[in-house]
């Protein structure tokens, strides 16, 4: 079944690069971001899974765990770990689940039949400290993830977790954003003491709040 924003992330046992992982164990209480390769030893997966790991230091800042699957072996990632190192010139630093009898991706609604029928498209699912399903995205096998996306959304998913706001389209850290309609006008006076422009009603822009 297709997993929904607002769902418990479902729980799985499975082998990995780094040996065997019970997920919800690997998140603890941090952020999770779980996403899906089709397959090993495929271009465009080598170039995100080196992206992923030269990013990792930005996840860490964000208390945001990572975690990548394939449909292969632990002993076929371990292999293509190498591969990854030499042309991408960042070792994998994270576990790679080995998801050989598809119990991962199925409980992730991973494959898509008339996609692929045996193989992962690129799903993207962000995580809350809660355990609960904050983003999904999904790609075709031909497009590879935009990192600096995913980072972004983390950043707006922590921004509104504590605060009463919403980010903008485009918005990336330090910009203004959106006073949510739950907060009177009275309200957003003491809420955000840098001010606020009304536009409309619906529509006031703060600093950002945290900054
Ligand atoms: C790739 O990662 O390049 C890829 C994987 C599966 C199908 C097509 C492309």
């Amino acid at each position: 079944m297709a997993i929904r924003l607002g769902d418990m992330a479902p729980d799985f046992d499975a082998e990995t690069t780094d040996g065997s992982i019970n997920f919800y164990d690997y998140l603890g209480d941090s952020w999770g971001v779980l996403f899906s390769h089709p397959k090993d030893f495929t271009p465009v997966c080598t170039t995100e899974l080196g992206g992923f790991a030269a990013r990792k230091a930005d996840f860490d800042k964000r208390n945001a765990k990572i975690i990548g699957l394939s449909v292969d072996s632990v002993a076929s990632h371990k292999d293509w770990q190498n591969d990854i190192k030499e042309t991408q010139g960042t070792a994998l630093n994270f576990p790679l689940i080995a998801d050989e009898d598809h119990h991962v991706a199925d409980l992730y609604d991973m494959i898509h039949p008339n996609a692929n029928d045996t193989l992962t498209v690129r799903s993207v699912f962000i995580i809350g400290p809660d355990k609960k399903v904050k983003l999904t995205l999904t790609y075709p096998a031909s497009t590879g993830r935009n990192i600096e996306e995913i980072l972004r959304v983390l950043d707006s998913l922590q921004l509104t977790a504590n605060y009463q706001v919403a980010t903008p389209v485009n918005w990336k850290d330090g910009d203004d954003v959106i006073i949510t309609t739950a907060v009177s006008d009275e309200d957003a006076k003491t809420k955000f003491p840098k001010g606020f422009k009304k536009l409309k009603d619906y529509l006031r822009i703060t600093p950002q709040p945290n900054k």
